[in-house]
C-alpha cells in the first residue's frame, strides 16, 4: 500500500515526501503538473486536481493513508472519495487560527472556513482522521525575498508584531509523525515554532544569515493590504493585520507557545534563525 501526498510539490509537501521516502515508505504524489516532477526511487507521480473530484480515483488507487493539502472547498469531496476508495487514514493541515486560542482568532475571517473544512473531514466516515493547525509559516518571510535581493530593504507594517512562526520542515515532520504513528485519530493539534519572534527580528535574522544588514521601511497597514491582494485573500490579509496590530502593542496577545512539535517528532521545533540559514539562497540568488 502507498501513502498519497497532495501538495507534494509545495514548500511543505516536498519535506513530507523527502521524510517518507527516507523512512522507506512507498509514496504516491498527486500534482496538476506531473511533467515538472523528476523520477525518484519509491515515488509514483499521478496527475490530479483537488478541485476536480473525477481526477482523484487514479491518485487514490492502492492508497491506505493520505496527506490532504488544504484546498478548502475540496476537503469534503476528497474525504468522501478517499473513504469510498478504501483509504483508512487522512491527515489534513489547516491553520492555528482555527483553534481560537485568542479572542482575536475566534473572530477571524478564516476560522469558520478552516473549521468547516475540518468538520467535513471529521464527518466523512473515514476510519481515522487527524488535523494539524500550524502557526503562521516562517515561509511568509519569502514575501520579502525580492526587495531583500534587489534593495536590501523590507517594507512592512508593525515591525514589532510577534508570532511563534513555524518552519515548514517542522510542519512536515509533524505530518509524517501522524501519518505513520498511531493514537492521533480524531485530534486537532496546534503546532507552533519554539519562540515568539517579531517581524523586525525576522528581518535581522535574514540579514545575519546572508551577511548583509537589511533596512526596514515601515509602511502603513493599508499600503501593505493593497500590495498583499496580489498573493493573499483579503480576509486573510485583514486577519494578519489585526494580529500584527494587537501583538505589536501587547505581545501577550500572541498565539501561545506550544510543545506539540516536540511531542510529535521527538525534537524541538526549529528556530527562525535556523529557517533563515536554510533559506539564504532565496534571499541572495538572482
Ligand atoms: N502561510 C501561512 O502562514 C499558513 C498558515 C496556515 C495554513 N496555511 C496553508 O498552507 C498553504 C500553503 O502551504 P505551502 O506553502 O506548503 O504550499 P505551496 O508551496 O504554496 O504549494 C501549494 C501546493 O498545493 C498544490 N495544489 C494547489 N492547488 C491544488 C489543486 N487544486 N489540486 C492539487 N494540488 C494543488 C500544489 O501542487 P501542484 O501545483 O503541483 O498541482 C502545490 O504542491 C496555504 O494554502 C494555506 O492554506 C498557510
Amino acid at each position: 500500500m502507498s501513502i498519497l501526498v497532495t501538495g507534494a510539490t509545495g514548500k511543505t509537501g516536498r519535506h513530507i515526501v523527502r521524510e517518507l521516502l527516507s523512512a522507506k515508505e512507498k509514496v504516491r504524489i498527486m500534482t496538476r503538473h506531473p511533467e515538472n516532477v523528476g523520477p525518484q526511487p519509491g515515488l509514483t507521480v499521478v496527475k490530479g486536481d483537488l478541485t476536480a473530484p473525477e481526477t482523484l480515483s487514479e491518485a487514490l488507487d492502492g492508497v491506505d493513508t493520505a496527506f490532504l493539502f488544504p484546498v478548502l472547498p475540496a476537503i469534503g469531496p476528497f474525504a468522501e472519495a478517499a473513504r469510498a476508495a478504501g483509504v483508512r487514514r487522512v491527515v489534513l493541515f489547516t491553520g492555528a487560527w482555527a483553534a481560537g486560542h485568542t479572542a482575536r482568532d475566534l473572530g477571524s475571517w478564516v476560522l469558520p472556513r478552516y473549521r468547516a473544512a475540518e468538520d467535513a473531514l471529521a464527518g466523512s466516515g473515514l476510519a481515522e482522521w487527524t488535523v494539524l493547525r500550524p502557526a503562521p509559516f516562517a515561509t511568509n518571510a519569502l514575501w520579502w525575498a525580492a526587495s531583500v535581493r534587489d534593495e536590501g530593504v523590507v517594507r512592512l507594517p508593525y515591525p514589532d508584531a510577534v508570532c511563534p512562526v513555524i518552519h515548514e520542515a517542522d510542519i512536515a515532520a509533524a505530518v509524517v509523525a501522524t501519518l505513520l504513528g498511531d493514537g492521533y485519530h480524531g485530534t486537532r493539534l496546534t503546532l507552533t515554532g519554539p519562540a515568539l519572534v517579531s517581524q523586525a527580528e525576522q528581518v535581522a535574522a535574514i540579514g545575519e544569515a546572508i551577511g548583509r544588514p537589511l533596512h526596514i521601511e515601515e509602511i502603513p497597514a493599508q499600503r501593505w493590504r493593497a500590495d498583499a491582494e496580489r498573493f493573499l485573500r483579503p480576509g486573510i490579509a485583514d486577519d494578519l493585520l489585526r494580529e500584527w496590530a494587537e501583538t505589536a502593542k501587547d505581545p501577550s496577545t500572541a498565539l501561545p507557545l506550544l510543545s506539540t512539535v516536540t511531542e510529535l517528532t521527538g525534537r524541538p521545533a526549529r528556530t527562525f534563525t535556523q529557517w533563515a540559514t536554510d533559506h539564504t539562497a532565496d534571499f541572495t540568488a538572482a
